[in-house]
């Protein structure tokens, strides 16, 4: 096959597109659909500070690059969440994130979990008893806090994230499955800034996760391979293997699965009510970020937890 745009040998084939590129046509065709993706839905423009929350994987490090590269002003910020599972987890993605950062002169924030909240997180979910013996729970639910604190502590305008289509399509599949129709509410490439939350953008949600792969092998970014190893065995990626049968007997499954979804929203259709989006928020006692909850959010109400198990 030959690149549509040059007639060379393509080294991309994007079936759902019908379109095969070469390695420095794809180069430039990655960052050029990412700006289309954010200029269309208003994720952000070039005077706004963007804070990447990066992993050390490709999706997160391609993003920062791909932002970089077109000329926004975005930083980065790491979780060490504290993670070993016999492969160094996070001490690997962390130099590789603290490497991408170094080489490109960018300014990365770290905040390690452990320092700032006594224990990693594995430990965190065992003594909170969240999460039924996994640490996945509090571990999301920590990244989120955390990633809002920085934000808004560091007068970020908006928190980017590297979740690629393969994720949203299975985030939404869940959802389908289940008719959470609050999630499908707020389930977008933006939600907007509400009282004390950041705005939160995916500006790679239309992106296959194998575009991700061959722009960072392109690009020659270092990334962690890993996945978290507490992911095995779960949920998403059993929706992901769902989907990607799915899409080998009809490509571009899943990128319909989740443009029409977002049509649907936006013109109406879902037969969801509108207005329980982010509802009846009010500040947290301890740490004053947002919560539906009465008194405490439920990070501080775990960390509660956690700090009167360790003193008993
Ligand atoms: P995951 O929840 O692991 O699928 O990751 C989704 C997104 O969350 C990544 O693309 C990153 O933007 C962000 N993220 C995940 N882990 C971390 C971390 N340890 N530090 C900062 N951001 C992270
Ligand atoms: Fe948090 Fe795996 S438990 S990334
Ligand atoms: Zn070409
Ligand atoms: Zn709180």
């Amino acid at each position: 096959m030959k690149c549509r745009k040059c007639g060379e040998k393509a080294s991309v084939h994007m079936r759902q597109h019908k379109l095969a590129l070469c390695k420095a046509h794809y180069l430039e065709w990655v960052p050029e659909q990412t700006e289309r993706f954010i200029k269309k839905y208003q994720m952000f423009t070039p005077d706004e500070k963007i804070l990447v929350a990066v992993s050390g994987g490709k999706d997160s490090l391609g993003l920062w690059d791909i932002l970089v590269r077109l000329g926004y002003q975005a930083d980065g910020l790491y979780l060490g969440l504290g993670i070993d599972g016999g492969i160094n987890y996070s001490h690997e993605s962390q130099r590789l994130s603290e490497k991408f950062a170094a080489q490109n002169n960018l300014t990365l924030h770290i905040v390690d979990i452990e320092k700032e909240y006594g224990q990693p997180i594995p430990v965190l979910a065992e003594i909170s008893h969240r999460g039924h013996g996994k640490p996945c729970a509090v571990c999301g639910l920590t990244k989120r806090h955390e990633m809002n604190r920085i934000a808004r502590d560091l007068g970020y305008a908006v928190l980017a994230t590297g979740h690629n289509l393969d994720d949203e399509a299975a985030v939404l599949f869940g959802n389908t499955l289940n008719w959470s129709s609050e999630y499908l509410l707020r389930q977008g490439p933006v939600l907007l800034e509400s009282d004390g939350l950041a705005r939160k953008v995916k500006p790679l949600c239309r992106f296959y996760e194998r575009e991700m792969t061959a722009y960072c092998v392109a690009r020659g970014i270092e990334y962690i391979y890993e996945e978290c190893p507490f992911a095995e065995g779960s949920k998403s990626i059993y929706y992901k293997e769902l989907l990607n049968q799915l899409e080998t007997t009809r490509p571009g499954a899943k990128l319909t699965f989740y443009l029409r979804f977002l049509e649907a929203r936006k013109s109406g259709e879902l037969f969801i009510e509108k207005d329980m989006v982010r509802a009846h928020l009010h500040p947290c006692e301890k740490c004053g970020q947002p919560t539906s909850a009465t008194g405490l959010c439920s990070f501080c109400r775990t960390m509660e937890k956690v700090s009167s198990v360790a003193a008993s």
